[in-house]
């Protein structure tokens, strides 16, 4: 493994400074995302003292260095998991083969689209995210917002030197285009629907950061077991990262919910009165925000994944768990519509793998759930937040263009239209989580519809001055 190089301008731990053509193309390139990220990234903020954690190494112990650091002074860099000697293809067609350290030309288009779309995931969140420094509810969460969005910046990189080093000009190009779309345009959307929905208020970061992040966990560690190798080194890094953007929302809404329960248990009860937000808004921006996530798998019978298996590109989550990597004449038990109905059904396998890895990614959000649910009963409350159905609210896939409530019953178009403002938040919701959103930026003190955190960013006490003023 390249040591790590942080005293460039571009820190990695790929010998940049060994390839002069692609250090050039990188250096190039710099000055262009600072201009992306000084235009769309956090509003009013770049010239604070934010205490953050840099990506210094690959190091399990000591990969990250905190201080004080102005969000346009962060060092980016490239960082890729060691190479591991004698890897091979842990599933697909190629299955015990060498891993490939260069892109091999048949599927050189195939894993061009999968690196931009990861790509593209990234700047967009930090977009959606950007005016959210003017309501924080505590300079804890200010915080953590901005160490996710520098982060979310860090992975962008880590796809473009992806794009630089192995895909020539067509990746100089998509590089290029990763700092041209917008979050929510109209003419240069960024490519995935829940990463155009606007993040407008804290309560829709918190679901976001859960919810969303963590098909971003599952999406990462997909690509993890790639037989190309550069990719997988990178993703598996990026992991590291990701665990605390879930870390962050699983907590969030958790404190809301304490927050909620407290409030419930004064005289009268009326969450919302005491500046609150109630459970049964929490479900539906649950319901939304999962819903959003779900449509990111992609179709449930799919032969782009099909593809992406066969050419060992794409795994499974925790390929290893498994005993057979191959899935031929496997197949998945999964619902699937047929002629207006649902019928249970026997799919082939590695046409399944997008509904293969969604169910992973329902299971993940299930237990982050019933944490929820224990800090509902543990404050002695009779109340549950539920998943809603797989088939709930779907705008991708097999589901897209039904209608389902949220246990999973067809509904005709009169009906959804009647009561999708039980489920989903209705505009009165968004107004009145809305109109909570007032900054809270004295140290240690915390917004009116959330609790305070259990504990402090790196061992440090909850009222540290996480933002300077
Ligand atoms: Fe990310
Ligand atoms: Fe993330």
């Amino acid at each position: 493994m390249a040591n790590v190089i942080t005293d460039e301008k571009i820190p990695n731990n790929v010998n940049l400074s060994g390839d002069k053509r692609l250090q050039r193309a990188l250096e190039a390139w710099q000055p262009a995302f600072i201009d992306w990220w000084k235009q769309m990234g956090p509003v009013g903020w770049q010239e604070r003292d934010i205490y953050l954690r840099t990506a210094v190494s690959v190091e399990t112990d000591g990969w990250a260095h905190f201080d004080y650091v102005k969000m346009p002074d962060y060092r980016w860099g490239i960082f890729l998991e060691p190479k591991q000697e004698g890897r091979v293809h842990g599933f697909g067609d190629f299955h015990g083969q060498p891993v490939w350290d260069e892109v091999p030309g048949e599927f050189r288009n195939l894993l061009r689209r999968l690196v931009v779309t990861q790509g593209d995931t990234e700047p967009a969140s930090v977009e959606q995210q950007r005016a959210l420094g003017a309501t924080a509810p505590s300079l804890y969460d200010l915080r953590n917002l901005f160490q996710v969005n520098v982060e979310e910046g860090r992975h962008l990189w880590a796809m473009v030197y992806l794009l630089q080093t192995y895909f020539g000009r067509d990746g100089r190009e998509e590089a290029e285009e990763l700092l041209q779309r917008r979050s929510g345009d109209s003419d240069k959307p960024r490519i995935l629907g829940a990463f155009n929905e606007p993040t407008s208020h804290w309560l829709s970061f918190f679901m976001f950061t859960m919810f969303t992040d963590r098909d971003g966990k599952y999406q990462l560690a997909a690509l993890a077991e790639s037989g190309f190798d550069p990719l997988a080194r990178t993703c598996r890094f990026m992991l590291t990262e990701e665990a605390h953007h879930m870390f962050v929302g699983e907590s969030g809404v958790q404190r809301i919910v304490r927050r909620a329960c407290e409030l419930m248990k004064q005289p009268g009860g009326d969450v919302r009165a005491q500046g609150g937000i109630d459970l049964p808004t929490l479900q539906k921006y649950a319901n939304l925000w999962y819903s959003l996530s779900l449509d990111l798998f992609g179709g449930e019978v799919s032969s782009n994944a099909a593809d992406a298996f066969a050419a060992g590109i794409k795994g499974r989550y925790k390929e290893d768990r498994y005993d057979e990597h191959k899935l031929i004449g496997s197949h998945f038990s999964m619902d699937v519509l047929e002629e207006g109905n649902v019928v249970h059904k026997d799919v082939p396998m590695r046409n399944a793998l997008n509904e293969v890895l969604r169910t992973e990614y329902i299971k993940d959000c299930q237990r982050g759930v019933d944490r929820w649910n224990k800090t509902i009963k543990d404050e002695g409350i009779s109340w549950e937040i539920k998943l809603p159905s797989n088939k709930f609210h779907r705008q991708i896939g097999m589901w897209a263009g039904h209608h389902f409530s949220p246990d999973g019953a067809m509904l005709d178009a009169a009906t959804w239209a009647a009561r999708k403002g039980e489920w989903l938040p209705n505009v009165a919701d968004e107004a009145f989580v809305k109109s909570l959103m007032h900054p809270v930026y004295e140290r240690g003190k915390m917004a009116s519809w959330i609790a305070p955190p259990n504990k402090g960013i790196n061992a440090l006490p909850g009222d540290f001055e996480y933002v300077r003023l």
